[in-house]
């Protein structure tokens, strides 16, 4: 089983833009809720602080599952493996659980960056390796080029954008997903059916957001800073949505809301 479906790690808690004071409270309020999916990236800027309440919460390194990215500009030869390091370093760990590239590179040659990845692996800086950000067809041509099991393609994932390429894409290819973005930094909840449905689950709406994505068994990052989010979006594994539920939801795929896209993230690739 793919390590974000194995334990209670299909809820992770991601870290960013959270720094300094901000983020070492809100992840602890995560760690103490049960979460221990813990997602952090080199871009964010935040490993050292992360590190730090992992160790300080006193539980077993072995529960955790600590995922972190490499960012584009050390996918270089001579920058990769001593960025991971790094990484390790501020992190405070001996190995990383799930290290993923943050983004496919700007020239769309996925090759070089993906060795660099399996290197990671074979010289035991990480367990497992992943992606993040790439397309359908990037995820079938990584499948040729990598030695390792891809355990997955974090991409931004929620009600009002359809994803059915990628999903079908992870269907084909044995590469699960992973949602960021997962409430649409809120948009969602200008929809009312969220309510509706919580009503009828006893459920908070972003709550039935979350549960609509995990039930595509995709895995989930959420980020929030307020107690009851971070409690109320890890307590969505005790009810489940029929499929009217599921589908009636799904209809607004159609939106195709998208938050990242090039005017944002310059280097973001032509999405599906
Ligand atoms: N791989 C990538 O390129 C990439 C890109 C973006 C994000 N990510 C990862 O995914 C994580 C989550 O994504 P995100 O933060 O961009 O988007 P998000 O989870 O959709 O939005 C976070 C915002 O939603 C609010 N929120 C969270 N849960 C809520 C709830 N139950 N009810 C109402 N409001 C809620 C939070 O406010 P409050 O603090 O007030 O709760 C916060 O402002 C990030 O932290 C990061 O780890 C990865």
């Amino acid at each position: 089983m793919p390590v974000y479906f194995q334990n209670n790690f299909q809820r992770a808690f991601g870290t960013w833009p959270l720094k300094d004071k901000v983020l070492v409270d809100a992840l602890k309020c995560a760690i103490d809720t049960g979460y221990r999916a813990i997602d952090t990236a080199q871009m964010y800027q935040n490993e050292a602080e992360t590190g730090q309440c992992i160790k300080e919460s006193g539980i077993p390194r072995n529960e955790f599952l600590i995922t972190t990215k490499v960012m584009p500009a050390n996918f270089d030869d001579s920058l990769f493996m001593p960025s991971v390091e790094q990484s390790l370093k501020e992190l405070m760990l001996d190995t990383i659980d799930v290290l993923l590239l943050h983004w496919p590179p700007g020239d769309g040659n996925i090759g070089p960056s993906l060795k660099l990845l399996n290197k990671a692996i074979d010289e035991g800086l990480t367990k497992n390796i992943g992606i993040s950000n790439y397309t359908a067809d990037m995820m079938r041509q990584a499948l040729q080029i990598t030695n390792y099991p891809l355990v997955t393609n974090q991409v931004e994932f929620h009600p009002l954008l359809n994803q059915d390429i990628l999903l079908a894409a992870s269907q084909e290819t044995g590469i699960p997903l992973a949602s960021y973005c997962s409430v649409a930094r809120g948009e969602v909840f200008k929809h009312d059916i969220f309510n509706q449905l919580g009503t009828t689950h006893n459920k908070s709406a972003g709550q039935i957001v979350l549960r609509w994505i995990m039930q595509q068994e995709v895995s989930v990052n959420t980020m929030s800073t307020n107690p009851s989010n971070i409690r109320a979006n890890y307590n969505i594994d005790d009810f489940s949505l029929n499929t009217a539920e599921m589908n009636s939801i799904s209809e607004l795929t159609s939106h195709n809301y998208r938050i990242v896209n090039k005017s944002i993230v310059p280097w973001a690739p032509e999405w599906d």
